[in-house]
């Protein structure tokens, strides 16, 4: 997720670009940059870091630029670097182009354009694509705006672009497909961006461009859009605006945590989006295709995280075992960093960290090195520390997590850690190829699945009203759920200051049924495939003794709905993909609890986004 700011009017348009892209930082932040068209040329200034820095270097730039294009960037290919920040520019020197999104089909159109003698600085898709763009431009003679639609056609994947031109610098061509964009109308003015937030103060009135249009924005003859796939015109609908600033930041939702909760269904898509190809559901990685022998030939993997990172390790370890029948050990990176652990060069050591500053899991890494194991870093953040340590790895591309409570991160590597293990299993011969390509079917359907089981909110928000006075929660699950459990309750835990406790539901037997009550709300998951019987019985147990029950059941269980207090549903799914949708309404009841007590939500006390102290 990148942010991307554009202006073109009778304003200075540096100002209105920079402090435009600094309040888009929170869509990324790890290099930034400016395309300025001065009267004689075009002045450009990119640099990795935050958009303070991008002022630093661009003071010596031309004054009163009144057409421009920048970028805050959350990498997704190449790292954070001057080279790979936008924008980028094609190899006459003539097109500058800003990108939000991925281009999945990058590799091979850049490998096209070599042939063709183009050449390439950075590791980003985006410099593919401003390429293609001069490649059509030149070999049929069109000018930008048909150029751009030619050129999109061949491209696969998301975007939200903005070009200019050289040598016809009165104009800027957008196209979105997949990313945010609007189109700010003022006065003899245009301003693009992927929200309102920059031009929030100097217009109200908005068009926020669909999937597959384009517009080309000229100061003298206005703003045509049109379709990118037949070219016919689209007639504009501008909206008037009524967000606040603040409320544009956050897409509209209070809080950035519910923001991010209600993001995962594309950031599950963005995350396999690439790396699940064609109908065959072929799994390319190429952290993983890479290395294939370490993980074929591995005894064991080692999982190391802390946290949520760790929950996702948990889950990893069902699902490994499963599909690939690989042993799992999933450590606290604070404990295997110290215990003394037995790690040979055949074990294959992964690292999961949204962060990926974690201290205690890159000392768990750095000890698994010295040790001679392989290392595979599953990240949020493009060139993170852990990432750079790691000898191979695959990013999760859920976006800039801000909220403390990770959420996102959590679906996101899971979605990660199921595809390697399915690739995994397939090549082992330990996953039958009916169960890969109904997983791999089911992996595809999961984020419309989200997106349905985030339709209970409201639903959650009257429940949390129910129990956001409780002293302690307890949540049970069972099997691929387990995990769940406890990533449930330390939502719960870090954000509402409530103590909660996740545990296996055949454990409760063995001690926390002493604590159950009138007053302790239990949070049963209890979907309908593994272990659904077992858990019904767990329920009934819970009930003998006066516990209120809130179950997560599968859409149309009546059996739970006899016996619980509460139920939220989820669509049904295959047991291994069951945490994707599971997680989601435990995280909208941390979430609504915390609101209904006042808790800061985005930055709860004591925690900070990423523990790079022991
Ligand atoms: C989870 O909501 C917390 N923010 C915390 O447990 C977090 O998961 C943990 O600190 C690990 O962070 P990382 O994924 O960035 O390594």
């Amino acid at each position: 997720m990148c942010g991307i700011v554009g202006y073109i009017g009778h304003r200075d348009a540096y100002p209105i670009i920079t402090n435009g892209l600094k309040r888009l930082e929170y869509r990324g932040y790890d290099s930034a940059g400016i395309a300025l068209y001065n009267g004689n040329g075009l002045e450009l200034f990119k640099t990795k870091g935050k958009v303070a820095q991008l002022e630093v270097i661009s003071k010596k730039r031309s004054s009163n630029a009144h057409i421009g294009i920048g970028h805050t960037r959350w990498a997704t290919h190449g790292v954070p670097s001057d080279i790979n920040a936008h924008p980028h520019t094609s190899n006459s020197g003539d097109l500058v182009l800003i990108h939000n999104g991925i281009i999945e089909n990058y590799n091979s159109l850049k490998i096209a354009l070599e042939n063709k003698g183009f050449h390439f600085e950075s590791d980003t898709d985006t410099e593919v694509l401003v390429n293609l763009i001069e490649y059509v431009q030149k070999t049929e003679g069109h000018k930008l705006g048909k150029a751009v639609q030619l050129a999109l056609k061949e491209v696969v994947g998301a975007y939200a672009i903005a070009v200019i031109d050289n040598k016809k610098p009165n104009e800027i061509v957008v196209a979105k497909l997949g990313s945010p964009l609007a189109i700010g109308i003022g006065n003899d003015e245009f301003f693009i961006a992927s929200d309102a937030s920059p031009f929030i103060e100097y217009t109200k009135n908005a068009i926020y461009l669909e999937d597959e249009q384009m517009a080309i924005i000229r100061l003298e003859k206005g703003l045509r859009i049109r379709k990118i796939k037949d070219d016919s015109l689209v007639s504009p609908v501008i909206q008037e605006l009524h967000f606040s600033l603040e409320q544009i930041e956050k897409g509209g939702y209070d809080h950035f945590m519910l923001k991010e909760i209600f993001e995962q269904p594309k950031a599950i898509k963005d995350t396999y989006r690439g790396r699940l190809v064609g109908k065959e559901g072929l799994i390319k990685m190429a952290g993983v295709d890479d290395h294939l022998d370490k993980f074929l030939n591995a005894d064991r993997l080692i999982i190391v995280a802390c946290g949520t990172s760790w929950h996702a390790g948990l889950v990893a370890e069902y699902i490994f075992e499963n599909l690939a029948r690989i042993p799992v050990e999933v450590e606290y990176a604070s404990e295997f960093r110290y215990r003394n652990p037995v790690i040979s060069s055949r074990d294959v050591v992964i690292a999961i960290s949204q962060s990926g500053e974690t201290a205690d899991t890159l000392a768990a890494i750095k000890l698994a090195k010295s040790h001679g194991a392989f290392v595979f870093g599953v990240c949020n953040v493009v060139g993170s520390t852990i990432a750079r340590e790691t000898n191979a790895g695959s990013y999760t591309h859920a976006g800039p997590e801000i909220g403390v409570a990770s959420t996102k991160a959590f679906t996101t590597q899971i979605t990660i850690l199921t595809l390697i293990a399915l690739k995994l299993g397939r090549l082992k011969g330990t996953l039958e190829e009916k169960q890969y390509i109904e997983t791999v079917r089911g992996l595809e359907a999961i984020p419309e699945k989200v997106s349905i089981a985030l339709k209970e909110n409201d639903a959650v928000e009257a429940i949390a009203k129910v129990y956001n006075q409780a002293k302690n929660c307890l949540y049970l699950g069972r099997g691929y759920n387990f995990p769940v459990a406890l990533e449930g309750a330390l939502k719960l835990k870090e954000i509402s200051y409530i103590h909660a406790e996740g545990y296996p539901a055949a454990e409760m037997k063995h001690g926390p049924i002493a604590l159950i009550d009138e007053n302790m709300p239990v949070i049963v998951i209890a979907t309908k495939k593994g272990h659904y019987d077992k858990i019904v019985s767990n329920i009934q147990e819970i009930k003998s003794r006066k516990g209120k029950i809130i179950a997560i059941v599968s859409q149309g269980d009546q059996t739970v709905r006899e016996l619980a207090d509460h139920v939220i549903e989820v669509p049904e799914t295959l047991e291994c993909l069951a945490p994707l949708l599971t997680t989601i309404p435990l995280q909208l009841l941390s979430y609504h609890i915390a609101v209904q007590l006042n808790r800061n939500v985005d930055q709860p006390r004591n925690l900070a986004k990423s523990v790079t102290v022991e």
